[in-house]
């Protein structure tokens, strides 16, 4: 029995996709207007958003930073005036620097938590009335494997995805039961912008357009969480069922750290 509402039925549907100018993002934006949705994106970076409205017909740009509340309020407010029900939002938007506790930054924490936590939030609340009028629609965050347990280089973004996990499985919980369906999206290691900046060995990397299917999939099976590549998430979900001293050292012995 899946736990979601399969999407599985694209034409005519409205997609908003908040941090959809690179990478994860932009691809399942690109996928979804292929299956024939009606896609909107955001993100910070206009010139990028007015590229992608342009190879792909029909779609909207909604230019916006998710750290400023009132932007956010705005483009959702536009949203609804000119797409009427809203069908899919995605949180794909995130900030992502690699930061020990020996760097600890705190400028850099916070901003992760704007991002990541507070951007999520500024989309949700702007959301909520039109999914909660309409009794249906699916909300999506993309958190990431790094908030099952602590990871090492995570500092500042781990938590992060961690509190996202936990907010999905809250909303599920209240929202399902009201026709919205709400899911979690934690990938591995996809090839973007965000994870150049890793001077470590990234193992079992997808591309951004591998993610995209594996999310569309997710969606179609009506998954809660959606996690892929399954050769690396399962293997980091057995890690997370173990005890904290054996947990400590197996990622102490795999890392190297
Ligand atoms: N790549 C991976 O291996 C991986 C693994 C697990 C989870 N994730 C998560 O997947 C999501 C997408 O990441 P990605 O890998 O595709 O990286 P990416 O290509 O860097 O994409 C990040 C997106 O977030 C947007 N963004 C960042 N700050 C923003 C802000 N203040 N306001 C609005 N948009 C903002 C960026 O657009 P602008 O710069 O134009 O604003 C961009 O569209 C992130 O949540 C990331 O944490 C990625």
């Amino acid at each position: 029995m899946p736990l979601n509402p399969p999407l599985t039925d694209w034409p005519g549907r409205t997609a908003w996709l908040v941090g959809a100018s690179t990478g994860i993002g932009r691809a399942t934006a690109s996928l979804l207007h292929a299956r024939g949705a009606r896609v909107v994106v955001s993100a910070r970076n206009a010139p990028a958003l007015a590229e992608f409205v342009a190879a792909h017909p029909g779609s909207i740009g909604l230019p916006l930073d998710v750290t400023d509340r009132a932007a956010v309020a705005a483009a959702a407010a536009e949203l609804v005036t000119t797409r009427g029900a809203i069908d899919l939002v995605l949180y794909c938007a995130g900030h992502y620097k690699p930061m020990r506790a020996t760097d600890f930054d705190l400028d850099e924490a916070l901003r992760h938590v704007q991002v990541n936590q507070v951007g999520a939030l500024h989309v949700i609340a702007a959301v909520l009335p039109r999914l909660l009028a309409q009794g249906g629609g699916h909300l999506s965050l993309v958190a990431s494997v790094a908030g099952y347990r602590g990871l090492p280089n995570s500092t500042a973004y781990g938590p992060t995805k961690a509190a996202l996990i936990n907010l999905a499985e809250t909303l599920y919980l209240d929202l399902r039961p009201l026709g919205i369906g709400v899911s979690v999206i934690n990938p591995g290691f996809v090839e973007t912008p965000l994870t150049a900046q890793n001077s470590f060995t990234m193992p079992a990397m997808i591309s951004p357009e591998q993610a995209a299917l594996a999310i569309a999939r997710g969606w179609a099976a009506g998954q809660f969480e959606i996690d892929f590549p399954k050769r690396f998430t399962l293997w980091l979900k057995a890690l997370r069922h173990l005890p904290d001293a054996l947990y400590f050292r197996a990622i102490r012995r795999v890392t190297g750290l």
